[in-house]
């Protein structure tokens, strides 16, 4: 019989063609927008040999405990990968494919509008316009920061920190610059970024972006300390993991003045609660984790998670599988 694949949501069409397609695999999906319960989870994944996952799901020893020794490969649709327990996984020798490069545009994209809305005021004009607040043309009503001769920031350079500067380079950014665990010359030089220190990228920057995964390293590092040295006048933009941010520190220094604004894709938790302070604050824009959200992206990373899937049960190198 063929080895055995759950799915644990509905996956935008392509994904799916390719598992049927192969005629590799069977598989059962868990077919509503919504996450499978956490109790359904653990009860479907026994016994299978693979297992088709999103963000939502937490990989851990609970949950590969509960499928048993036949689960060898875990695809992930994502290029984040802070809802895997990677230790575990190596410990039980299954291989763990992910979606990276594929997102890489849309995320760019993403992050560009979010910065821009953000440190334009879009959210807080569109209000004004449509409930009566627009009394008349005023000299510095609505009056944000511009992109031209400013620095940009990037905390943690990879593809997608690259592909935001290449897109911002049209808007007369005058310097990049961007922290890292070490100094990362291929990327920075495409994009002519500097090396500096935390301290420097607080200091320096306009607009910072955080572009770096979530990992212990990098939990809450965006924090009270960060954001007491940023300029008054920064925007702060977050596209990664909500994790990486305090965000009791956050709404401390936006509600204080200590930075301009904040633009955040992803929180902790999600969905961020409608009650939760940062929605009260008129210079935070917060969006619901969409930055790979077009049609061509969210097809490409279902193919790209399903081919790793089946690669990864035929024992072939996945296109694109996490070194653990
Ligand atoms: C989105 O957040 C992803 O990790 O793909
Ligand atoms: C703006 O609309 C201007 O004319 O300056």
């Amino acid at each position: 019989t063929l080895p055995r694949v759950y799915v644990t949501r509905s996956m935008p069409p392509d994904g799916l063609d390719i598992l049927r397609k192969s005629g590799q695999v069977q598989f059962e999906t868990w077919d509503s927008d919504d996450p499978v319960p956490r109790a359904e989870l653990l009860k479907k994944v026994k016994g299978v040999d693979a297992l088709f996952c999103v963000l939502t799901e937490k990989i851990d020893a609970e949950l590969l405990d509960a499928a048993g020794p036949n689960l060898r490969v875990v695809s992930t649709m994502s290029v984040g990968y802070d809802h895997l327990s990677l230790g575990e996984l190596k410990k039980r020798g299954i291989r763990v494919g992910y979606t990276p490069d594929v997102l890489t545009d849309a995320v760019a994209e993403l992050t560009v509008a979010l910065l821009l809305c953000t440190s334009r005021r879009l959210v807080e004009a569109t209000h004004e316009a449509k409930t009566g607040g627009w009394g008349t043309w005023r000299t510095l009503w609505l009056c944000g920061y511009e992109l031209a001769n400013s620095t940009v920031g990037i905390m943690g350079l990879g593809r997608i920190g690259v592909a935001i500067a290449d897109r911002l380079k049209a808007f007369k950014v005058k310097k990049f610059i961007y922290t890292d665990v070490a100094p990362r010359p291929e990327l920075a030089n495409q994009i002519q970024a500097e090396y500096v220190s935390m301290d420097e990228l607080a200091k320096q920057s306009d607009f910072l972006a955080v572009c770096c995964a979530l990992t212990p390293d990098t939990q809450n590092i965006c924090n009270k300390d960060l954001f007491s040295k940023m300029k008054k006048t920064s925007i702060f933009i977050n596209t990664s993991r909500g994790g990486v941010v305090n965000q009791e520190d956050l709404y401390e220094a936006l509600n204080a003045g200590e930075i301009a604004g904040a633009g955040l894709d992803v929180t902790v938790p999600e969905p961020l609660p409608t009650n939760h302070p940062l929605f009260t604050l008129k210079n935070c824009v917060i969006l619901p984790h969409i930055a790979s959200a077009s049609f061509t992206t969210r097809n490409a990373m279902s193919s790209l998670a399903a081919n790793n899937l089946l690669a990864g049960l035929r024992g072939e190198p996945m296109e694109k599988e996490l070194k653990l």
